[in-house]
């Protein structure tokens, strides 16, 4: 049997394979709402229709002024919910699970009103300057993680994702490219983890379901976090009770990235290995047999696909197809599905 294609459980959740849609911004709530859309709707109900086992939804803001654009998802404030939950509803009549990615860009937030950093560095020169956070504004970000996890529970979501990677506000916390305060928060590798720390402890206050934690585990550049400083978050995060690291990279400062099949998959080898945690792959997993590969020589726990399932909602057919595996259809598409 395609290890790709058994269940996994994961605090008590069972997602039915090891398929997750990779959360990606649509940039399409309209009117600067951050509200759920039609759009939205058939996007992710598709991929659920596409026997993907768990769903997740886009980088959505935990305040205003933490969205890349004025049309990213929110979850910012309580009528964020409703639209949220009926999503959460169509998901899982399809058998699948659902998660969602609790974001804040940070110095990437392309707004016109003032955007907020660890440290005023903006992140080139065509980038707006940001404004150094006091303690006071840390705090009040960490709380709404909390609110943001308060929401997501009411919405239905079966899991939740703290987004840590790309360069957006908690890894510019994390990094020391980003990060040069001079409170606790900044300087040493253990303060520059103290905001992600004190937003786990905040969203647990919330949420005691499964918890995911995206991080860049590469910086491109000999300055930033090595993979010693990777294993220390990692393995503070364990002890905090996160459930599984998604292992991204990039995004922190311009760099050139080469990508290739499969590039990101030995951080989460490293990562699973050394803080001995579950973890998940991403990055140009474009087939079956390379994602079977994966879970099968136990680099990653769940393989995340992106952009070819923007290209086909009904990849893991394709991918069940190649494993020689039986996927069940959705009952809909039975006659139509071998
Ligand atoms: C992304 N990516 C991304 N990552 C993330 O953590 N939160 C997000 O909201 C987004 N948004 C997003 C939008 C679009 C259109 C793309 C293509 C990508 C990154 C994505 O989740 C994934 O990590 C990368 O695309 C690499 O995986 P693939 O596409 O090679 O499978």
């Amino acid at each position: 049997m395609a290890k790709l294609f058994s269940p996994i459980d994961i605090k008590g959740i069972t997602l039915k394979n090891r398929i997750v849609m990779s959360p990606m911004c649509m940039y399409s709530s309209v009117d600067k709402d951050g509200l759920v859309t039609p759009f939205h709707l058939s996007h992710y109900i598709s991929r659920a229709v596409g026997q993907v086992g768990l769903i997740m939804v886009e980088a959505t803001a935990v305040q205003p002024e933490g969205r890349i654009s004025d049309q990213d998802l929110g979850i910012w404030n309580d009528k964020h919910i409703l639209g949220l939950k009926n999503l959460n509803k169509e998901i899982h009549s399809y058998g699948a699970k659902s998660a969602i990615q609790l974001a804040h860009a940070g110095r990437k937030a392309e707004l016109k009103h003032p955007i907020y950093a660890p440290t005023a560095l903006p992140f080139d020169e065509k980038s707006i300057k940001p404004v150094e956070m006091t303690v006071e504004v840390i705090k009040a970000t960490i709380e709404a993680f909390k609110h943001g996890a308060r929401r997501a529970k009411e919405a239905g979501f079966d899991m939740i994702e703290i987004h840590a990677a790309h360069g957006y506000l908690i890894n510019q916390f994390l990094s020391p490219l980003t990060n040069k305060r001079k409170d606790d928060y900044g300087g040493s590798r253990e303060n520059r983890y103290r905001f992600l720390g004190e937003v786990i402890e905040a969203v647990k206050k919330e949420w005691d379901g499964p918890l995911f934690v995206r991080i860049s585990a590469d910086e491109y550049n000999e300055q930033g976090n090595a993979e010693r400083d990777f294993i220390y978050f990692t393995t503070e995060m364990k002890a905090q009770g996160v459930d599984l690291i998604d292992c991204s990279t990039g995004g922190v400062v311009p760099a050139r990235i080469k990508p290739y099949p499969g590039y990101q998959v030995k951080h989460s080898e490293v990562i699973r290995r050394n803080s001995e945690i579950a973890t998940g792959a991403v990055g140009l997993i474009t087939n079956g047999i390379q994602a079977e590969e994966i879970v099968q020589n136990e680099r990653a726990d769940l393989v995340f696909i992106g952009r070819a399932l923007l290209r086909n909602p009904y990849w893991a057919r394709e991918a069940a197809n190649e494993l020689g595996y039986d996927l069940e259809a959705p009952k809909q598409y039975e006659r139509g599905w071998k």
